[in-house]
């Protein structure tokens, strides 16, 4: 933002008196009206389900511009960042607003792998657990237990205290993912290596097993390290504005970002990727693509066209089209080029694309439209797709919290409500009810 200089006010009427509220301009962006004295001054509050015009925060990390298809971290376009960076080397773009220098990266990569242990005592939270409990359960349970080992000594005010706590996350994240896998499949679990790269690291402790040595596998874990950074940060969406809700009242990071993982969970969030490929198995040929298409437009129809849509994107998701070519290159590389899967998802990417349904409602693929596809061709379980996502999101999710938590302005957060319950009425005794 332009910090404290409108450039013009809107004036609104309530009740009261009228009243001219701030227009705030960001670097780029619409301008947001500053309406935080909005009832004081009117009697008035704002209606918006779903926070569709709402900007709950200012933010200097990432930037959307959804009619455009544009996504930025820190002024970096994702298609760059995914072309030419690593993901611990977004991650310190993401946390720290500057990509590091080779000292700053090599103490990151250094300060990450010394935390990606977890204690020791956690491994029988697992042992808790079904063994088909789905692992996105499972992380929100051991990431919420995280604050039962790192309480007592954190002051979420203290910045030092806040950059453990990151560090501890980001390394400890694909380790809980990794186990809660291992776990589901009766294998024992795999300690970190921290001679592995990042996403190198994960494979291994999902793949690895104790009585075989280690193969490294640089197709995947490049193909990894893509999908990590693609899914690293997402601007306000439902999973970082819970974590911002629930940060918002100094819980513990570690509740907050169990919260997270949480909504992140749902098929109309994170959960989508699973749905996507679930949703091709279900299509199961091209022949079948027109029958889901005329599903999809159904408005008695409860299914939706998995992968497609998005709040803010009313362009093609730049995230989608980096992964479209890199689902070609990996599943070439992989000897799967001819994926029925992928065959599916493109035909029907093209029928839907022109659809007039989907073209007047600006229906493009979304980021989750592909990913699944890779992972699948991959190894990775359709369980653990959202536990990725959620992996690489916790970085997004840890910077937007650190962000809230050094910005002046930052009040618990409290929507209000169009009450349309029963007005005040008398009680009355059971026996003279009807
Ligand atoms: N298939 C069919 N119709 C759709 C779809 C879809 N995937 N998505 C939206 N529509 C239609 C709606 O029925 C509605 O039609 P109408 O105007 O005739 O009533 C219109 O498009 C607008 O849809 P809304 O639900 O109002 O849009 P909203 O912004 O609230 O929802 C969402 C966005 C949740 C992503 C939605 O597009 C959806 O459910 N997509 C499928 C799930 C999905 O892929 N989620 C992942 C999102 S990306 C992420 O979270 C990482």
């Amino acid at each position: 933002m332009t910090e404290n200089t409108p450039k013009k006010s809107v004036t609104i009427g309530g009740p009261g008196s009228n009243a001219a509220f701030p227009v705030l301009s960001g670097t780029v962006g619409p301008d947001v009206i500053d309406i935080r004295k909005l009832y004081g001054e009117t009697g008035l509050f704002t209606y918006d389900p779903g926070f569709t015009s709402t900007a709950a925060c200012r933010s200097k990390i990432t930037y959307i511009d959804g009619d455009e298809g544009i996504l930025l971290h820190r002024g970096y376009r994702i298609e760059d960042l995914a072309e030419h960076s690593s993901f611990l080397e977004t991650a310190y773009l993401i946390l720290f607003g500057e990509l590091p220098t080779a000292d700053e990266y090599s103490n990151f990569m250094s300060g990450v792998t010394y935390h990606t242990m977890i204690h020791d005592q956690i491994n029988y939270l697992y042992r808790g657990f079904r063994r088909d409990a789905h692992p996105m359960a499972v992380m929100v349970a051991v990431v919420g237990a995280l604050s039962a080992f790192y309480h007592e000594d954190l002051d979420t005010n203290d910045p030092h205290h806040r950059l453990i706590a990151s560090y501890r996350l980001v390394a400890k994240i694909p380790t809980i993912a990794a186990m809660a896998y291992k776990y589901s499949v009766g294998q024992p679990f795999m300690y970190p290596r921290n001679d592995l790269s990042y996403p190198e690291n994960f494979l291994y402790m999902m793949f690895g097993v104790p009585c075989e040595p280690w193969q490294e596998k640089p197709t995947l874990s490049k193909a990894l390290e893509k999908i990590f950074i693609l899914h690293a940060d997402h601007e306000q969406n439902a999973s970082t504005s819970t974590v911002r809700l629930v940060g918002s009242t100094g819980a513990s990071p570690y509740a907050a970002i169990s919260a997270g993982i949480a909504s992140l969970w749902g098929p109309a969030h994170g959960g989508a990727n699973e749905a996507v490929v679930n949703m091709l198995g279900e299509i199961g040929s091209v022949e079948r693509i027109p029958e889901f298409i005329a599903r999809a437009k159904d408005k008695d129809d409860p299914f939706r066209l998995m992968g497609f849509g998005h709040r803010v994107y009313k362009n093609y998701d730049p995230r989608a089209g980096v992964l479209k070519s890199s689902a070609d290159e990996v599943l070439e590389e992989l000897g799967k080029g001819d994926n029925p899967k992928l065959a599916i998802a493109r035909e029907l990417e093209r029928i839907a694309l022109e659809d007039d349904y989907f073209r007047d409602r600006k229906l493009f693929p979304n980021v989750d439209f592909y990913s699944g596809i890779i992972l699948e061709a991959m190894g990775i379980p359709t369980k653990m797709f959202t536990a990725i996502f959620a992996l690489a999101r916790t970085v997004g999710w840890m910077a937007q919290w650190n962000e809230m938590m050094e910005d002046p302005e930052q009040k618990i957060g409290r929507p209000r409500q169009l009450y349309t319950g029963a007005a005040q009425r008398p009680y009355v005794a059971i026996d003279k009810r009807r």
